[in-house]
C-alpha cells in the first residue's frame, strides 16, 4: 500500500502592496547591485502607465534594460521560445515582468531556460514533458501584475499552450517563484472591463478549486521532501487565503468590472488575486482548470472583446469558469460541507441546505455571478459542439498535475459528461 502524505509546505514570493509601488522597482534592483535587466511586457501594455513607470524607475536608478514587448497574450510554446532567445542574446542579471499572467509566465520561462539550458520538454509537467526539477536558483525576477488576476506573482507556475497537444500545459517548480511581487493597485486602472471580468473569475476559481481540492493527506507521500509537489491539496494555511480571496471576490468583483475608477473594488480584487495565488499556489487547482486547457488550445475563431491579440483566443478566466458549474455539481458529493461553505462565502443562503443540494447551490451561485458579468452561456457560445468533446477529453486527460487533485475522480466518461453539461449553462 502507498503511504499517505503527512506534511505540507507553504511557499510564496515576497509581496509588496501599495499604490505607486511600481516606481520602487529600480531602487530594489540597484540596491542588489543589478546592472542589466530584461523587461517583459505585451504589445497592448507597452505604452501604458505600469510599463512607463517601471522603465522610468529603472532609468532613474541607473539600471540598464532591454525591453521584450512581444509577449503573446495566452503564450504558446513558440512564443516563449522567442522570449527565451531574446533574453539570451545578451547577458542579464535580473528580470522584470510588467503585465498579466501571460507576461509573468513568459518571463519565468525565459529566465529558467537561460539560467539552466535544457531541451524544452525537460522541465515541462509530466506526462507531456519530463517534469525535471529546476536544478538550482534562477536569476531574480520582479513581477508587477497588471491584472487581478492569475496570482502568478506569488507562484512558481508558468502556463503556455503546447501546440502538439492542442492544450495548455506548464512548468511548475518553487524555484520559479518571483523574488518579489510588486502589487500596485494603480496598475489595474486601465484594465478593460472584459479583462477585469475574465481575470476576476480566474481568481474566484483559484479560490474555490483550491478550497475544494483533495486534502493534502490524501496524496501519496513523496520519497524525498524535494519531490513534494507545489500543488499539494487543500491544507489549513491555503484554506485561509482561499476563503479570504473568495470573500473579497464576492464583495468586489461586480464593482471592479462595472467601474474601473472604483479604487476600493480594484484594490480589493488585486489583493484577492494575490491571496488566491498564495492559496492555490500551494494547494493547487483541479477540474475547472484541467478542463480549461484544451478549451483554450482548441479555439477556432472566437475573439474576446478587450484583448489585444492578432489571434483567436479564449481568455483564460472564461475557459475556466464555463466548466465550473458542471464540475462543482459533480464534485460536491465528495465533500458537501466545503462546497456549501464556498457557496455561503459567495453569498448563497445555505441555512437550510442539505448535503445533496451542495453542488447545485454552489453552481447556481456561480451562474448568478457569471450572468451579472455577461459571461458567454457555455462552451457552445464559443463555437464548441458535442463533436468537439472527444478532443476536449483527450486534452484534459494528461493534465494530471491538477486533475489528480479533484475531490472526485473523473475518467473519460465523466469528463465527457462534464463538457456536455458545460455546452449550455443556463
Ligand atoms: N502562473 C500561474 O500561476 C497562472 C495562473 C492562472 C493563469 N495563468 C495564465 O495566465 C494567462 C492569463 O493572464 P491574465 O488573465 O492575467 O491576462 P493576460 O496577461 O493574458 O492579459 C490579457 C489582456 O489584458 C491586457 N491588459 C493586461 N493588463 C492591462 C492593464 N492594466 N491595462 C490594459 N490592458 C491590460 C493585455 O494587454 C491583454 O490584452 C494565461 O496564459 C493563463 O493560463 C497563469
Amino acid at each position: 500500500m502507498v503511504a499517505k502524505e503527512f506534511a505540507f509546505e507553504m511557499a510564496a514570493s515576497s509581496i509588496r502592496f501599495g499604490a505607486g509601488s511600481t516606481r520602487e522597482c529600480g531602487a530594489d534592483l540597484a540596491e542588489m547591485g543589478v546592472k542589466r535587466v530584461v523587461v517583459f511586457t505585451d504589445p497592448g501594455l507597452v505604452r501604458l502607465p505600469p510599463v512607463v513607470n517601471a522603465l522610468e524607475s529603472l532609468e532613474q536608478n541607473g539600471v540598464a534594460f532591454r525591453l521584450f514587448d512581444r509577449v503573446r497574450v495566452e503564450p504558446s510554446s513558440d512564443s516563449v521560445q522567442q522570449a527565451i532567445e531574446f533574453a539570451g542574446a545578451e547577458p542579464f542579471d535580473a528580470v522584470v515582468a510588467v503585465g498579466g499572467g501571460s507576461t509573468i509566465d513568459t518571463a519565468k520561462i525565459a529566465n529558467l531556460y537561460n539560467c539552466w539550458p535544457a531541451d524544452f520538454l525537460d522541465y515541462v509537467n509530466q506526462p507531456v514533458g519530463k517534469g525535471k526539477p529546476v536544478p538550482g536558483p534562477v536569476k531574480p525576477l520582479i513581477a508587477i501584475p497588471t491584472t487581478a488576476g492569475t496570482g502568478s506573482e506569488t507562484t512558481g507556475v508558468a502556463i503556455f499552450d503546447y501546440k502538439p497537444l492542442k492544450a495548455k500545459t506548464g512548468i511548475a517548480h518553487r524555484r520559479l517563484k518571483p523574488m518579489l511581487g510588486i502589487v500596485d493597485p494603480e496598475n489595474t486602472r486601465t484594465l478593460p472591463p472584459a479583462v477585469a471580468a475574465s481575470s476576476g473569475l480566474d481568481v474566484l476559481c483559484h479560490a474555490v478549486e483550491s478550497y475544494t481540492a483533495i486534502p493534502y493527506t490524501e496524496r501519496p507521500r513523496p520519497e524525498r521532501p524535494v519531490l513534494r509537489p507545489a500543488y499539494q491539496g487543500s491544507n489549513p494555511i491555503s484554506d485561509l487565503w482561499s476563503l479570504e480571496a473568495l470573500r473579497l471576490c464576492a464583495a468586489f468583483i461586480r464593482r471592479a468590472v462595472a467601474d474601473p475608477s472604483d479604487d476600493e473594488a480594484r484594490r480589493s480584487m488585486l489583493l484577492a488575486s494575490s491571496y488566491a495565488g498564495i492559496g492555490f499556489g500551494n494547494a493547487g487547482v483541479h477540474l475547472p482548470h484541467g478542463m480549461s486547457y484544451p478549451v483554450s488550445g482548441l479555439v477556432r475563431e472566437w475573439r474576446a472583446a478587450g484583448y489585444h491579440s492578432d489571434h483567436a483566443l479564449v481568455p483564460h478566466g472564461i475557459s475556466v469558469i464555463l466548466n465550473a458549474p458542471a464540475v462543482f455539481r459533480f464534485t460536491a458529493s465528495a465533500d458537501p460541507a466545503r462546497h456549501l461553505e464556498a457557496a455561503r462565502v459567495l453569498g448563497a443562503n445555505v441555512d437550510r441546505a442539505s448535503a445533496e443540494d451542495a453542488g447545485r447551490i454552489l453552481a447556481d451561485q456561480l451562474i448568478r455571478i457569471m450572468r451579472d458579468l455577461s459571461m458567454p452561456n457555455g462552451l457552445g457560445a464559443l463555437g464548441y459542439t458535442s463533436s468537439d468533446i472527444p478532443a476536449l477529453v483527450e486534452g484534459t486527460l494528461p493534465q494530471h498535475r491538477v486533475t489528480k487533485l479533484a475531490p472526485r475522480a473523473a475518467g473519460p466518461e465523466e469528463l465527457a459528461r462534464l463538457f456536455e453539461d458545460s455546452l449550455k449553462i443556463w
